[in-house]
């Protein structure tokens, strides 16, 4: 493209605009906070954890669609009052879309790009929904307005195209014929830069025409989408209007390409937290969206004075398509959008630092002169010249039929090239009108069908392409299925759907659905096996995820509004039949937690890709299955607080029953990394000649690591009595369930490791401190290890963490054995027992957890370093009080070691004075309980007792009582088995009971033990002091 006068070329920096949505659903579920505000062409973003936190941009336009809005009757968000703050969607073209316009209009070439993570309102603002429309039908309007207007003084010829780009590949969402719609190439020309080869341009010459073919173009990227397997928001959308301007009278012709760009959602091109993936260098889960960063980014330097030396426009497909739309030659705007909900924190901010590097980079635009025009020009005078020579060849008389010859070919073809150019927008916009007629002939036959049947309609993900397939059930037996061209059948594509696949019956006025063996059907988030009965409105799955909102008859249809079923809703149900689900926000629904919200959305994203990622491991031959489960759901910390709850993948091999647990993060990046083996490998259609992956590069395997399974609690109240514990603990797993039975104990002992007696016990825990404390951990046996009697060829470590050392230590590996003795014994001491130590033991538990091994995975293995030991082979805890030691000896030699001792000294204060406080509170409490219960205060009787009898009392009930936990465990495990018939359920019962008397009795012992005993010693106590009198 040549410049028309570079001396007109001005410096145009990119213009930029902010938009902040409303709250969606989601988020208002949540309960979110918006953290984000706007004034006048400010945006100010606030850090939810952190008030104080506040970050201020500055933009060409910002603007607040938050709230104050309300909808009219035409459909229209509009704001609540005239002159509100809310901007609609005229007031965002009149500033954005007008411009374009204007620029286009000149001659300019001119982009807009929107940018944002996904839901944030790309689409919305570029394309829009229902009557809402977004910038691109308007400008159309407001072209071709100007196009008539214009008509007298210029020829406008307008060519529209629209093309996906995803995953590097470009897709023409308007190929027509039987033409496969993907996988175009990128070229470059000297004079046209990079453009697209093959892609259709559709000269058109109303907003209605460029709406219907924004209509197929949705069309395609829908089935390209399902076809692909393809998640739309990692797609990009551009759609390219050409607009070439003929002035005849000045001989002169305008050309302009207008981009409007849908980028994919931003969020992706970050892919955080799969950072402990090992295939994640290979990853570019977005390339032209990471590259369009960097070349901002080296732009926005450049613009500062910084040296740049490359700008990598090279190195994606979006990149080199917008290369003059980045620092060339066009007038360029972004709209940037965000949502300004506390949890979308992380993704705003970083939007906003884009839109702010972006509004940096300058252009160069200028008006373009039409090459065309120049052709033609250039193809008259060459036509002059050779009609000059040939008149001289015939006045010269001489014979030379050859020239001549040649020299009337030249001149034919180039009179058929000037025509060619001439004519070739009329025939194009003949043949585009024959298309749309087509076209508009299919969709008034498709309004017809609406209007007569029931029909099933597409629900996506990206609301964008919802509602945009219908399948229309007639009277009578359709097959649905992958195959076509029967004309009984309803193709439909996508994952897991089968040949046939299920079959629909519309007869007698009701519609049912039945699927065919094997073929997965779910209605309403229940999988069915039999014919079902459909009504208005209810939710269809087929396959892995092929969601649809089934539509009843015309006459069952009440003008409802449809809304409400999208794709979050679809992904809950299922969430629901499985036993997973929060609040619906239904009247009388108790409101959801909000803390489990994060959790839940993230089940019912994960849920239909772990379906997909199923369903591609099924097909590729991969042999491993994916579970969505909830990590965490049944355990917590050494305190006992609940763990917070995640979500995990749990991924295993079905042959050799080998298990891995993936992060959510680490399984999204693999599903894209599947897709693109898939891609490669079904859907290209080289299923045949498949090469085996190299394992290393297989995004269904890795190598196998120690698993999670469960953990105990092992309560240490007891050393601070310096009462020895035995218990059997119950290992529960993340979801509730007992994953084994383990024998420990819990010994204080004398610094060499002999058990201390009766008379160490302390009824006092306070007389530990300062001094030192020796205990051991013994790790007997572990029970019923459900891991092993799952897989023979497994085994298990237990690892455990104590007070401040920094490393967990693991018990020695135990393999194949259900019930393998650990014989496992660790000493610990402390050198001078500190309050945080005592604090510790009194409120802690030690959380003791179990790890999986598997054959080919490597034991885990203690770290010692940095861990001290005393002479006699102990562990060294609470370093603090060391270290305490240490500096006091080191005084004077260190000033700033001092200073940071003695901050550790007020530090220990300060929470020795906390637990002081507590403990004087719970003194006053019990003073007053006591005065209440009309009970005659006595002087000593919250003294600390030193009395010995007490304390073995208490020792004698807490061994009991680890006797009757014991049998309550049993009689947990006690389940009758699954095939067990009358008799044996019977015998079940009587054994039960048995158990249930045994428990009952030994409680009872136990409990009146104890009673005996505390009466024994309150009598004793009396005779000697002589002040109780004989009362009670
Ligand atoms: N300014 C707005 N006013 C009202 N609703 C909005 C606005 N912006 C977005 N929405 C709503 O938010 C939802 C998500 O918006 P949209 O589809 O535009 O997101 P997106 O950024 O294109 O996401 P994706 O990256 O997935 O394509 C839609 O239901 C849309 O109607
Ligand atoms: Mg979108």
């Amino acid at each position: 493209m040549k410049a028309k006068g570079a001396e007109m070329a001005g410096k145009d920096c990119v213009k930029v605009a902010v938009r902040v949505r409303p709250f969606n659903k989601r988020e208002k579920d949540a309960g979110s906070r918006c953290i984000v505000s706007v004034s006048s062409n400010t945006v100010t973003i606030q850090d939810p954890r952190n008030e104080q936190t506040r970050r201020t941009f500055t933009f060409d336009y910002a603007y607040w669609s938050h709230s104050g809005f309300t909808r009219n009757r035409d459909g229209l968000f509009v704001p609540e009052e005239a002159g509100g703050r809310y901007a609609d969607q005229g007031s965002v073209f009149q500033d954005l879309g007008q411009g374009i316009l204007e620029n286009a209009l000149q001659g300019y070439n001119a982009t807009l790009l929107a940018y944002g993570q996904t839901g944030s309102g790309k689409s919305y603002s570029m394309v829009g929904y229902g009557p809402n429309k977004g910038l691109v039908p308007t400008l159309c309007e407001r072209l071709f307005q100007a196009v008539k207007v214009n008509q007298d003084n210029r020829q406008c010829q307008v060519f529209f195209s629209m093309l996906e780009i995803y995953n590097e590949q470009v897709i023409d969402l308007l190929s027509k014929g039987g033409r496969a719609p993907g996988n175009l190439r990128v070229r470059e020309d000297q004079q046209r830069g990079f453009y697209v080869e093959g892609l259709r341009k559709v000269p058109s010459d109303s907003a209605t025409q460029v709406e219907q073919l924004m209509d197929q173009g949705t069309r395609t990227r829908t089935t390209a989408a399902t076809h692909m397997n393809a998640n739309s928001s990692r797609s990009h959308m551009l759609i390219m209007i050409q607009l070439k301007q003929i002035f005849s009278k000045e001989n002169l012709t305008k050309q302009s390409n207008i981009y409007l760009v849908d980028l994919a959602g931003s969020e992706r091109q970050r892919s955080s937290g799969s950072e402990a993936d090992r295939l994640k260098e290979g990853t570019a889960i977005n390339l032209s969206l990471t590259t369009l960063g960097n070349v901002i980014s080296s732009l926005a330097d450049a613009a500062l004075g910084k040296k740049v030396v490359h700008i990598p426009y090279r190195q994606s497909v979006l990149t080199k398509l917008l290369q003059s739309a980045l620092g060339g030659n066009s007038r360029t705007v972004m709209i940037a959008t965000l949502s300004p909900a506390d949890i979308c924190y992380e993704e705003s901010l970083s939007t906003l630092r884009y839109a702010e590097r972006a509004k940096r980079i300058q252009n160069k635009a200028v008006v373009n002169e039409s090459p065309t025009e120049r052709l033609v020009k250039e193809l008259k005078a060459e036509n002059a010249k050779l009609l000059l020579r040939l008149s001289r060849l015939g006045q010269e008389g001489r014979r030379a039929d050859e020239e001549t010859k040649e020299l009337r070919r030249l001149l034919t073809h180039n009179e058929l090239q000037i025509r060619a150019i001439q004519t070739l927008w009329e025939q194009h916009l003949q043949e585009a009108l024959k298309d749309w007629e087509l076209q508009y002939a299919t969709i008034t036959q498709e309004r017809r069908m609406m209007q007569m049947h029931p029909y099933i309609l597409n629900i996506n993900e990206d609301a964008q392409l919802s509602g945009v397939v219908k399948l229309f059930i007639q009277e009578g037996e359709w097959d649905v299925g992958l195959a076509e061209g029967s004309p009984k059948a309803i193709s439909i594509r996508g994952l897991g759907i089968q040949e046939r696949h299920a079959v629909f019956t519309n007869q007698q006025r009701t519609v049912s659905v039945t699927p065919v063996a094997g073929a997965k059907v779910t209605v309403n988030g229940v999988l069915i096996s039999q014919k079902t009965e459909l009504q208005h409105l209810d939710r269809l799955i087929l396959g892995s995820n092929s969601t649809y909102l089934f539509i009843g008859f015309p006459s069952e249809r009440s003008g409802e509004d449809w809304s409400r079923y999208d794709y979050d809703y679809f992904q809950s149900e299922l969430a629901a039949a499985e036993g997973i689900h929060i609040g619906d926000g239904r009247a009388g629904a108790s409101q959801p937690d909000p803390s489990l919200l994060p959790v839940f959305y993230d089940y019912i994203k994960l849920m239909p890709m772990v379906s997909e990622a199923n369903q591609m491991s099924q097909e590729l031959q991969k042999g491993v299955e994916f579970k969505l489960e909830i990590k965490n759901l049944a355990m917590s910390d050494s305190k006992g607080h609940d763990l917070e709850k995640e979500v995990a993948v749990r991924v295993t091999s079905v042959e050799n029953k080998q298990v891995w647990m993936w992060s959510k993060a680490k399984f999204v990046n693999r599903k894209f990394l599947m897709e693109e083996l898939y891609q490669q490998q079904v859907v290209s259609g080289e299923g045949s000649d498949r090469t085996p992956l190299p394992r290393d590069k297989d995004p269904f395997w890795d190598p196998l690591e120690p698993l999670h399974l469960g953990s105990a609690h092992l309560w240490l109240q007891s050393l601070a009595f310096r009462i020895p514990l035995e218990e059997q603990v119950e290992v529960v797993g993340p979801e509730g369930t007992e994953e084994a039975i383990l024998q420990a104990q819990l010994v204080p002992c004398t610094p060499t490791g002999l058990p201390l007696g009766e008379e160490d016990i302390l009824i006092d825990p306070t007389e530990l401190l300062g001094k030192r404390l020796d205990f051991q951990l013994v790790l007997e046996q572990c029970c019923g290890l459900r891991w092993v009697k799952e897989a023979k060829n497994r085994g298990v470590q237990i690892g455990f963490r104590v007070f401040d050392s920094s490393q967990p230590l693991y018990t020695p590996a135990v393999w194949h054995n259900v019930n393998p003795l650990l014989d496992h014994r660790v000493q610990f001491t402390a050198l001078r027992t500190s309050q945080e130590l005592l604090s510790y033991l009194q409120t802690s538990a030690l959380v003791l957890e179990l790890w999986g091994l598997q054959e080919g995975c490597s034991d885990m293995v203690s770290n010692m370093e940095g861990v001290k030991m005393t002479q006699e082979d102990s562990i060294i805890i609470d370093k603090a009080s060391q270290s305490e030691t240490s500096a006091v000896e080191s005084t004077g030699s260190d000033l700033s070691s001092s200073l940071r001792a003695l901050h550790q000294d007020v530090e220990q204060l300060r929470s020795a004075n906390a637990v002081l406080r507590k403990e004087n509170s719970a003194l006053r409490e019990q003073l007053s309980m006591m005065s209440k219960n009309g009970q005659q205060e006595r002087r000593g009787s919250l003294r600390p007792s030193c009395d010995a009898d007490f304390a073995r009392a208490l020792k004698v009930f807490y061994h009991s009582m680890t006797a009757v936990k014991g049998q309550l465990q049993r009689l947990r495990r006690h389940t009758p088995s699954e095939e067990a018939d009358l008799l044996s359920l019977r015998l079940y019962v009587d054994e039960h009971g048995r158990l249930l008397r045994d428990f009952g009795e030994q409680l009872e012992q136990s409990v009146t033990a104890l009673k005996q005993d505390v009466a024994a010693i309150v009598r004793r106590k009396r005779e000697k002091s002589g002040i109780w009198s004989g009362t009670g």
